[in-house]
Order: C-alpha cells, then structure tokens, then sequence
C-alpha cells in the first residue's frame, strides 16, 4: 500500500490501522487447542462452568462497590473501608478466572451487559438500602459463589483438571467463606445496624 503525505513521501508503513473492518477471531463458546494435556471435552467443561463463576464474581464485586459507595449510618468507615477491601479481593479473582477460562482455549465473559444476562445474583435496586439489607444481600451473593463454586471444584477434580480445581479451592472458596464470616458477624444484635421497623 502507498499512502502519499503533502510532499509525496509514502508513509504506509508509518499509518495507524484505525476503522478497520471488525472480526471475531475466536468467537465466544469456541475453544483453541492449547498445549496442556487436557482434552478438548475436559477444557470445554471448565471454560463452561468457570464464565458462570466469572459473571457471579464480577457481580458480587460489583455489588461491594455499590455498597461501598451508597453506605450509611454509624458504622459507615469501618463498612466503607471493608467493603472496598472484600471488592479488591474479588477483582483479583475475577482476572483470575476470566484467566483460567484463556487457558483453558475458551473466551471469557468481559463486558457488563453479557455478565448481566449470565448471573444468578438477583439484581439489587439502584437507590440505596439500609446498611442491615447491604449485608444480607452481599451475604445471599457470596453463598450463590459458594454453592456453585464448590460444585465446580468438585467436577474439576473428577476430570482430572487440577489447575481449576485448584484456583476454585484456594482462592475462590476459602476467600470467600472468609468474606461471609467478616460480613455476618456485623448482623449481632447491636442497634447500630439494626434496620428501623
Ligand atoms: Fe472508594
């Protein structure tokens, strides 16, 4: 290609390709051959249920940031402080899965509207909720992760995939039963966070 400038100089091989015909060139729920040792079967399986986990986590992650941002009440450093913690930590295992899934030669969900389609996470309001209502539904989030993820882990190990099995147990399951015991021990009966009748 010649791509002349004012004074005649060709400068193709100096032009950004911008505006180019878009194509998908793995398109999502196909899988690439990677040099593992794992069957096609076995990778496609885990790239299956680990976009479920993915679309879980990045919405649960999410849901602390809601929280964080729309705290209120007594109790509002500590939560706020904690909150944006717990969602840091959920991050890391959303590029942990959303990783895994690559590895595995499948395509990870990425973008909002398809991980909205895809979550079990009931979807909350968008105005604010009372701090004792903030919990209890980070609380319902983490078990739908804990259910499903257990179960996840399990099939892993059955089919010989011991890399998932691994990142489900270790990171995913333990952190969160740990998330779940640092949120649930804010529900005691302390009117601080006890919601108005
Ligand atoms: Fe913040």
């Amino acid at each position: 290609m010649t791509t002349n400038t004012l004074d005649g100089s060709d400068v193709a091989h100096a032009t950004p390709f911008v505006h180019e015909p878009s194509t998908e060139i793995q398109p999502y729920g196909h899988l690439v051959r990677l040099p593992i040792g794992l069957s096609d079967a076995v990778c496609r399986e885990g790239v299956e249920q680990l976009n479920q986990l993915l679309a879980d986590t990045v919405t649960l992650r999410d849901l602390y940031k809601k929280h964080h941002w729309q705290l209120l009440g007594p109790t509002f450093y500590q939560l706020h402080l904690l909150f944006d913690k717990h969602s840091g930590e959920q991050s890391a295992f959303v590029d942990a899965i959303a990783e895994r899934i690559q590895t595995l030669g499948g395509v990870s969900l990425a973008m909002g509207g398809d991980i909205a389609e895809m979550t079990l996470i009931p979807r909350p309001p968008r105005g604010r909720e009372d701090v004792r209502v903030q919990i209890e539904r980070l609380l319902h989030a983490h078990e739908i992760v804990l259910k499903e993820a257990r179960t996840m882990a399990r099939l892993a190990a059955e089919r010989g995939d011991d890399g998932t099995n691994d990142m489900i147990v270790s990171d995913v399951i333990r952190r969160n039963e740990l998330q779940v015991w640092f949120l649930a021990e804010h529900l005691v009966g302390t009117p601080v966070v006890r919601a108005e009748p």
